[in-house]
């Protein structure tokens, strides 16, 4: 596989197409308005009911037939006469039955003038990559359905299009067959060895379109016209089990089976996944930092101070200020522009009211400004006994943070936690608990005396 850059490849502009009727009398229209591009680096399939007009569009596409109008360009340039910058693999394989495996895939090399000796080298290569290595001196008719349609894949490959066409490649074979040479197409183009930029498939079988495309870009009916396009935005391989799979195949398949539906799409995957409140860092500073902090500001006009010079005042480099400030930030009692800090009204409050009334705010605060105490919290009272290891607390942070850092959080959310009296923490038994609940029920060794 070459490069992959965005890059259009090949562009059908306006294109219908209209063959004379039998009789001779008028003539009937077979595509009306065809608008479609292909990227570099993209495998988008052509889904339509038979007769929309799928194989005479790739047709055109390719050459070999002229549209009634509308125009193809094909690398920048205006399409005239066949296309060298595909190469098209056929339903029916369309191989010469006098002609050995290696003579078949070598025929396309002859027509563009390649020497004997460079046809010889690319073929046999082709012939690898298919997987029919040994094969070279068969005759068609010794090879199974499978190992045609191989040959005909090998005699695409070795001329290297910029776009490969595949015309409804599979559907000559059995299940397990054409279930076989689709995985391995399908691997070969994931692997990023294809011998081509593109691929162009067309289809009737829903799953395979899900399966293999990037893009499937939808065909109605009498006349053949884009209905739209579906994205297929699955990681590749597209797996069959991936609950989306499905969801495209329904709605395709809802959409082929009404054709006055307008194709939109479905829903792109949700990729804001709901965060853990355990992986929401807390900073590592003491209650008593944060209050001492509150308690130097509320005194400057304003409630506000500028950073550098708290810093001074303090003693400290900024850079050790900054969790502090952060902390009460975090908690809603401060706010951080253009380098000063400013306190809030909650933040004044605390700095200014008595122990107990700045821990029943300590505690509103974190609760309505901190996910991992609201969840530690829930966790705490689903326990009958309102206990909980500390493990169980280590692990969820565990999946966010590394070892050491797990430690640290902890630590912080236990200060914080006992500061506003919202559990307790027990570190022989390693044990949070709710502060409620050891009133109800103090230890053993209390009832005794
Ligand atoms: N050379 C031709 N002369 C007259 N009519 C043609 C010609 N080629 C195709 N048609 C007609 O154009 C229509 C579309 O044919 P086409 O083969 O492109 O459809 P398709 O979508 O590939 O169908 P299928 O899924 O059966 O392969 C059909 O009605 C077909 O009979
Ligand atoms: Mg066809």
């Amino acid at each position: 596989m070459l490069s992959r850059d965005r890059e259009t490849l090949i562009t059908v502009e306006q294109v219908s197409k209209s063959f004379p009727l039998p009789d001779g009398k008028g003539e009937f229209t077979v595509l009306s308005d065809i608008n479609v591009a292909v990227q570099s680096g993209e495998v988008v399939a052509l889904l339509g009911r038979s007769g929309s007009g799928k194989s005479t569009l790739l047709r055109i596409m390719a050459g070999l037939i002229p549209p009634s109008s509308g125009q193809v360009f094909s690398s920048g340039k205006p399409l005239r006469g066949a296309n060298d910058d595909v190469a098209m693999v056929f339903q029916s394989f369309a191989l010469l039955p006098w002609l050995t495996v290696q003579e078949n895939v070598e025929l396309g090399l002859e027509a563009r003038g390649i020497s004997r000796i460079d046809r010889q080298q690319r073929a046999l290569k082709a012939i690898d990559l298919v997987g029919l290595d040994g094969f070279e001196s068969a005759y068609p008719k010794e090879l199974s359905g499978g190992m045609k349609q191989r040959v005909g894949f090998a005699r695409a490959f070795v001329l290297e299009p910029q776009v490969l066409f595949m015309d409804e490649p599979f559907s000559a074979l059995d299940v397990l067959t054409s279930e076989n040479l689709r995985g391995e197409i399908d691997d070969l183009w994931n692997a990023k060895t294809f011998p081509s930029k593109s691929i162009l498939i067309v289809t009737h079988n829903i799953e395979e379109a899900v399966f293999l495309a990037d893009r499937v870009i939808i065909l109605g009916s009498k006349p053949g016209r884009v209905r739209g396009e579906v994205v297929i935005d699955l990681p590749r391989p597209h797996d069959r089990a991936h609950p989306r799979f499905k969801a495209f195949v329904d709605y395709i398949y809802t959409v082929m089976t009404n054709p006055e539906i307008e194709v939109t799409g479905i829903a792109p995957a949700k990729i804001d996944r709901v965060q853990s409140p355990y992986a929401m860092p807390l900073p590592h500073v003491r209650v008593g930092g944060i209050s001492g902090l509150l308690e130097l500001i509320v005194d400057q006009p304003q409630s506000r101070e500028d950073l550098p010079r708290l810093a001074e005042r303090l003693q400290l480099e900024v850079d050790d200020l900054l969790p502090i400030v952060d902390a009460a930030a975090l908690l809603g009692f401060a706010e951080v522009a253009q380098g000063d800090v400013t306190l809030t009204p909650a933040g004044q409050d605390f700095a200014t009211t008595t122990i107990l009334r700045s821990k029943d705010l300590f505690r509103q605060q974190a609760l309505q400004r901190i996910p991992v105490f609201t969840s530690m919290m829930q966790t705490l009272r689903e326990k009958p006994n309102g206990a909980m290891r500390a493990d169980f607390f280590l692990n969820l942070w565990n999946e966010h943070f590394p070892s050491g850092e797990v430690d640290r959080q902890f630590a912080t959310a236990v200060d914080w936690g006992r500061y506003a009296e919202l559990f307790e923490y027990d570190a022989n038994e390693e044990r949070l608990y709710l502060p409620e609940i050891a009133i109800l029920n103090p230890p053993a060794e209390k009832i005794d005396r």
